[in-house]
């Protein structure tokens, strides 16, 4: 019999996930469907349990019910506790358990599909909403060793208290980070969705006839006096368009752009993993997204 899986969330038409979801199970072989389903603002509860009863397997949850399904959950992993936050539910009988697979996703976007190691790297995390709880004990995990900047300060320094105990992580305003530099800069909040850029210090101006992507020597970096250190890399978590701050991390020197393309597919594949016990490859499902 066909397992069946779904995401949930509001809107949810533009969802990428079945797409990704039937590309894993065509190749790995396994006998599951997988649909976008909206749910009312009202009504998650209802509808992940009316699912569950007729014998959905797991659900993906997507905005703005990821805190819903956490206190929807009767188990938590520990990520998902850290993260405050599921996006990956799977039924168990009468146990309802709760993973948040955001932060393994975007690790593994980072390290493997990259290339780029976070073990010992200085990374900024703009943001201390959902998007940024979600990712930051990955991060540490990884032996990332985070500042985390927001515009509403104190909301940065709440988000490194709750995690420095898990590694080397503090908070900080957007202004207080002239003069320093980080390996990798990572945009989790929701300014792109706005068109608008998190107000990061600006160093001088590239040339703009410099090729995209050139780097520069240490010296130069530093006498330009941007976040962005010597082969820095530039990550926004959103996907779809050039962000203002990958327009911005290239003018201002990054050595390499990323969107989140990645780490949507990563995040899937860890929740796959989750529900059938199989890895898929991703490298094919983003190469097939990036065509669409
Ligand atoms: P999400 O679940 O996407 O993280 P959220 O919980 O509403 O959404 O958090 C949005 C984050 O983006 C917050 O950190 C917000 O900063 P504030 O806490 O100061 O509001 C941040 N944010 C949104 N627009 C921004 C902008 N233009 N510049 C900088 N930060 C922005």
């Amino acid at each position: 019999m066909t397992d069946r899986y779904a995401v949930i969330g509001n809107p949810i038409s533009h969802s990428k996930s079945p797409l990704i979801h039937a590309q894993f199970a065509r190749q790995t072989k396994q006998d599951l469907s997988y649909e976008a389903i909206p749910a009312p603002l009202d009504g998650f509860r209802d509808t992940v349990l009316v699912l569950r009863d007729e014998g959905c397997r797991g659900i993906n949850v997507t905005v703005p019910f990821k805190f819903e399904a956490f206190q929807l959950a009767t188990q938590l992993s520990v990520r998902a506790q850290a993260a405050q936050a599921v996006n990956t539910l799977k039924f168990d009988g009468t146990e309802i358990i709760g993973d948040n697979t955001d932060g393994a996703g975007l690790v593994a976007d980072i390290e493997h599909n990259l290339g780029f190691i976070l073990q010992g790297k200085r990374v900024l995390l703009m943001g201390a909403g959902g998007a940024a709880y979600g990712v930051a004990l990955p991060l540490l995990n990884a032996g990332a060793i985070i500042t985390v900047a927001n515009r509403t300060e104190d909301k940065a320094y709440q988000l490194a208290a709750l995690f420095s105990a898990h590694g080397a992580i503090h908070g900080s305003s957007y202004i207080a980070l002239t003069g320093s530099q980080f390996d990798c800069v990572i945009n989790a909040t929701s300014s792109s969705l706005a068109d608008s850029l998190p107000p990061l210090p600006r160093g001088e101006s590239v040339s703009p006839f410099s090729s995209p992507g050139s780097s520069f020597s240490i010296e130069e970096h530093a006498k330009r006096g941007g976040v962005f250190a010597p082969d820095a890399l530039a990550y926004d978590m959103m996907y779809g368009k050039e962000t203002p701050f990958l327009i911005f991390a290239k003018e201002q020197g990054a050595a390499r752009l990323a969107d989140g393309l990645g780490m949507l597919v990563e995040q899937a594949a860890e929740s796959f993993f989750l529900w059938r016990n199989i890895r898929p490859d991703t490298a094919p499902v983003i190469a097939k997204l990036r065509l669409i």
